[in-house]
């Protein structure tokens, strides 16, 4: 059971702005994104008004701010896995959700996220779901590894 927001901001110290981030950090560990509720809590208790806080999180990648599929795909588009292929892998992946990369699918099953170099080269391109890796994804290949998450979910 995730620690209520308004429970979450007293661990911090009231009005200091310089607890936006680990705040902001913390709330996102805790649900898995920052929803208006969770900024608007923050922006009182920091005493910053909620745009500066939108315009801040939405400088960072690392913040997300609709909640993610129960399977999380991240397509990785660095520079080995992009001279591979990456991206019309990222397309198909589009074309078989029906989402754009930072959203969610309608039923909550899967959320998609392009991100940098995941450490795999050599193995390009490659995609992470939930944690696991899958290694020199096609554009071809992909509907059938995205079908056997469907039928998990
Ligand atoms: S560029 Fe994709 S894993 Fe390094």
């Amino acid at each position: 059971m995730p620690v209520p927001i308004d429970e979450l901001v007293t661990r911090y110290k009231r009005g200091v702005p310089e607890s936006l981030l680990p705040l902001l950090q913390e709330i996102q560990a805790e649900f898995g994104f920052l929803n208006e509720e969770a900024i608007v809590t923050v922006g009182l208790y920091l005493n910053l008004p909620a745009s500066k806080i939108y315009g801040i999180a939405t400088f960072f990648d690392q913040f997300r701010f609709v909640s993610q599929g129960r399977y999380h795909l991240r397509v990785c588009r660095g520079t080995a896995c992009h001279m591979n292929g990456s991206a019309s892998v990222l397309r198909e992946v589009e074309k078989i959700l029906k989402i754009n990369e930072g959203q969610t699918t309608r039923d909550g099953h899967f959320s998609l996220e392009a991100v940098g170099c995941m450490g795999a080269c050599s193995n390009g391109p490659v995609i992470n779901i939930n944690g696991e890796f899958h290694n020199a994804v096609t554009s071809a290949g992909i509907a059938a590894i995205i079908d056997q998450f469907r039928k998990k979910a």
